[in-house]
C-alpha cells in the first residue's frame, strides 16, 4: 500500500475512533476479545480497540502445551496470561503499571483462571526464573510517558532494556514472540536483536490499513 494510502486511512480510523470508540479509551468497560471476557480499568490498555496483542495471542497459542512455562510481559488488562492460562498452569504476568496489575487480577478472577502476577519494570520482579514463552505487546513510539495508560505506547529505552534482558529469562528451547507496529522503528529493534546475538525471525504480518503489524519469534542464535 502506498504512503499516501496508509496516510488516508490513519486519518480515516482516528475519526473513527474519535466518533465511535473513543468512549472506550481510558473509562472503565467490559470488552470481550475472542471467547475471554475482560474489565478494562481506566489507565489501563484496552486490547479490543487495538487489536496488537490479539494478533500477538493468535500465533501464540499454537506453542503452548500444558507444560509451557509463560511469561505475559506487559500484561496489560492480562489477556495474554488469561489465554495462556487456559492452556498451562505455568504462567507469570508482569506490569509497570499497578492499574494494570489490579486489572489482570480481575480478569484472572473472571475468567477462572490463576497466575502469578508482579508489578514492576521488566525482569526486576522474576529475577531468577525462565521461560519456555516469552510475550510481549511493547510500547510501540519514543517518548517519556505522561501518564500510567501512556506507558501503554511511550518509552524511553523499554524495548533495548528487554532485548538485553532477554538471554537470562529463556530456558535452552526458549523463545519470545514479540508484535511491533510499521509506526514503530523496526529496523532498530532488529539491529539491536542483532547486536545481542538474538536471532529475530518473522512469523507474521497483518495489513490493518493504517500500518503493518509484525510478530517476531525471538531466540539466541546456535
Ligand atoms: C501495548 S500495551 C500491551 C498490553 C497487553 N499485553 C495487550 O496486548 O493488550 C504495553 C504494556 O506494557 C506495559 N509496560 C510498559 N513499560 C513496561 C515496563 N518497563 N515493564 C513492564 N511493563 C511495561 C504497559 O504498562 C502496558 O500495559
Amino acid at each position: 500500500m502506498t504512503r499516501m494510502w496508509r496516510a488516508f486511512w490513519t486519518r480515516a480510523l482516528y475519526w473513527r475512533f474519535w466518533l465511535f470508540q473513543r468512549h472506550r479509551y481510558d473509562r472503565l468497560t467490559l470488552e470481550t476479545v475472542d471467547d475471554i471476557t475482560l474489565l478494562i480499568l481506566p489507565q489501563v490498555f484496552n486490547p479490543a480497540l487495538f487489536r496488537t496483542g490479539a494478533l500477538l495471542l493468535e500465533v501464540a497459542k499454537a506453542y503452548i502445551t500444558p507444560q509451557t512455562r509463560v511469561l505475559d510481559m506487559g500484561t496489560g488488562s492480562g489477556i495474554g496470561a488469561v489465554m495462556c492460562a487456559k492452556i498451562t498452569p505455568h504462567v507469570v504476568a508482569v506490569d509497570i503499571n499497578p492499574h494494570a496489575v489490579r486489572c489482570a487480577h480481575i480478569n484472572a478472577l473472571l475468567n477462572e483462571v490463576s497466575f502469578e502476577i508482579y508489578e514492576g519494570d521488566l525482569f526486576a520482579p522474576i529475577a531468577h526464573e525462565v521461560f519456555d514463552l516469552i510475550l510481549f505487546n511493547p510500547p510501540f513510539f519514543d517518548g517519556e510517558p505522561q501518564t500510567m495508560l501512556d506507558r501503554a505506547w511511550r518509552s524511553v529505552d523499554v524495548i533495548p532494556r528487554f532485548i538485553a534482558g532477554l538471554q537470562a529469562h529463556l530456558s535452552p528451547h526458549g523463545f519470545a514472540l514479540v508484535v511491533l507496529s510499521s509506526k514503530g522503528n523496526i529496523a532498530q529493534f532488529l539491529a539491536l536483536c542483532a547486536d545481542a546475538g538474538i536471532h529475530a525471525e518473522k512469523i507474521t504480518q497483518r495489513d490493518t490499513w493504517n500500518e503493518l503489524v509484525v510478530v517476531y519469534r525471538l531466540g539466541m542464535k546456535k
